[in-house]
C-alpha cells in the first residue's frame, strides 16, 4: 500500500504542476481526492489492514491528502493570470488570430510600467540653443580638432611661446607642440585658411583647461564666433550680441561692453548681463554688482589676419566667446557647475 502511496504522490504532485488551468486542476482533485478518487480509495482500505500497519500507513495517507491539497492551492494562486482573445503571438513569432491565450501570473489590475524616454543634456540643449539663435543672423557651424597644434591655440592667435596670456588658460599638453585646445578660438583660423572673406561662422565644442571649482570645470563648452568682411565694425559686433544676449534671455535684458584684453583682438571687451536673477538689485550670484560677465569679443586683431594671409586693409572682422556652461547655470538658476557632470539623473531629469 506504501508503493501505491508513492504512485499517487508522484503522478498527482506531476499532473499539479503542468496544470493550466483551474478546469484542470479540479479534475485533478476529484481523480484524486473525490469520493471515489485514488487516495480516497486508499483511505478507505486501511480499515482492512493490520493493526500493526494501519496507523503508519494512515500517517502516511493523510500527509498525503495535505500535500496535494496544498499544492492545488498554490498551484491555483500561480495560475491567478488573464485569458485574452483576439490576436495572439505564435511560436515562430508572426502573429495570427487566436480566440483565446492565457498569460499565467499577469495581473491586469497593476499599473503599467513607465518607459523613462531620454532627453539631451542641458548643455547639448543650451548648446543647441545658441547656435540656432546665430544661424538665424546668418552664421554657419564650423569644427575643429580637439586635439589641437600649439599653432593654431596660442601661436596663430596673436600668443607667442612664452607670452604672458600662454598663463591665462592653464593648459594640457600633449607634448611640446599638441595640446588639447583652451578654447574655440583655433576654429577661427582653420575657417580662415580654408575660406576668403565674407565669412561669418559659430564653432560650437568641448575645450579644456586644468582648473576645477563650483563655477570652473576641467572640461567645458565654448561658442566661438566670427564675422569678417568689409567695413565689419564694433557698432557691428554690439549689434549682433545685444541681439543674441535678448534672444537667450528676456528680450528687455541689458547688455553692457567694458574694456578687456584678448591677444588675437583689439580692441577688445568682456560683454556683462544685467543680472537674470535679481534684475540689477545685487545679489550673491552676481557678488552684488548687478551685472554678470557672459562673453569675450573685440576686433580680430591684424596680426591674426596676417597668419592666415588676410589684406588687413580690406578685411576687418569681430569674433567673440562664451562658455556655454555659464549660460546654462544663468538660464536655469544653478550655482554649482559640476552638477552638469556628476551623472544624477535626478539633476538631468528636470531639464
Ligand atoms: C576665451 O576663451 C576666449 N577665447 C574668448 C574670446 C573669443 C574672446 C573671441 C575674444 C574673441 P575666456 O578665457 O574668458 O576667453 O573664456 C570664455 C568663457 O569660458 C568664460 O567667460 C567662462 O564663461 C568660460 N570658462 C572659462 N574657463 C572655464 C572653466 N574652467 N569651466 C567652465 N567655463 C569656463
Amino acid at each position: 500500500m506504501q508503493e501505491r502511496l508513492e504512485e499517487i504522490r508522484t503522478h498527482s504532485l506531476e499532473s499539479i504542476e503542468s496544470a493550466s488551468s483551474e478546469e484542470d486542476l479540479e479534475n485533478i482533485r476529484v481523480r484524486v481526492l473525490g469520493r471515489k478518487g485514488e487516495l480516497t480509495t486508499v483511505l478507505k482500505a486501511i480499515g482492512k489492514l493490520s493493526a500493526e500497519e494501519r496507523p503508519k500507513i494512515g500517517q502516511l495517507a493523510n500527509k498525503l491528502k495535505k500535500k496535494i491539497e496544498a499544492s492545488i492551492n498554490a498551484r491555483k494562486e500561480a495560475l491567478k493570470g488573464v485569458h485574452i482573445s483576439g490576436q495572439g503571438p505564435t511560436p515562430d513569432g508572426s502573429f495570427k488570430a487566436t480566440t483565446d491565450f492565457f498569460i499565467p501570473g499577469l495581473d491586469p489590475t497593476l499599473p503599467g510600467r513607465q518607459r523613462r524616454l531620454g532627453r539631451l543634456h542641458p548643455i547639448t540643449q543650451v548648446m543647441d540653443e545658441i547656435c540656432s539663435v546665430f544661424e538665424r543672423m546668418g552664421f554657419t557651424v564650423a569644427h575643429g580638432p580637439e586635439v589641437e597644434l600649439d599653432f593654431y591655440n596660442f601661436e596663430a592667435l596673436n600668443i607667442p611661446p612664452d607670452h604672458p596670456a600662454r598663463d591665462m588658460q592653464d593648459t594640457f599638453y600633449i607634448d611640446d607642440k599638441v595640446l588639447l585646445r583652451t578654447h574655440t578660438s583655433p576654429v577661427q583660423i582653420h575657417a580662415m585658411e580654408r575660406h576668403r572673406p565674407p565669412m561669418r561662422v559659430i564653432a560650437p565644442g568641448k575645450v579644456y583647461r586644468c582648473d576645477s571649482d563650483i563655477t570652473h570645470t576641467p572640461m567645458f563648452h565654448q561658442v566661438e564666433g566670427l564675422m569678417v568682411d568689409r567695413d565689419v565694425s564694433f557698432a557691428g559686433l554690439k549689434g549682433v550680441l545685444t541681439a543674441f544676449v535678448q534672444q537667450i534671455f528676456d528680450p528687455d535684458t541689458l547688455v553692457r561692453f567694458r574694456p578687456s584684453f584678448f591677444p588675437f583682438t583689439e580692441p577688445s571687451a568682456e560683454i556683462d548681463i544685467q543680472c537674470v536673477i535679481c534684475k540689477g538689485k545685487g545679489c550673491r550670484i552676481c557678488s552684488h554688482t548687478g551685472w554678470l560677465e557672459v562673453l569675450g569679443a573685440g576686433m580680430v586683431h591684424p596680426e591674426v589676419f596676417r597668419h592666415v594671409g588676410y589684406d588687413t586693409e580690406e578685411f576687418s572682422g569681430f569674433a567673440f566667446g562664451l562658455g556655454v556652461e555659464r549660460i546654462a547655470m544663468l538660464r536655469f538658476g544653478i550655482d554649482d557647475i559640476r552638477l552638469f557632470y556628476d551623472n544624477d539623473l535626478r539633476f538631468l531629469h528636470q531639464f
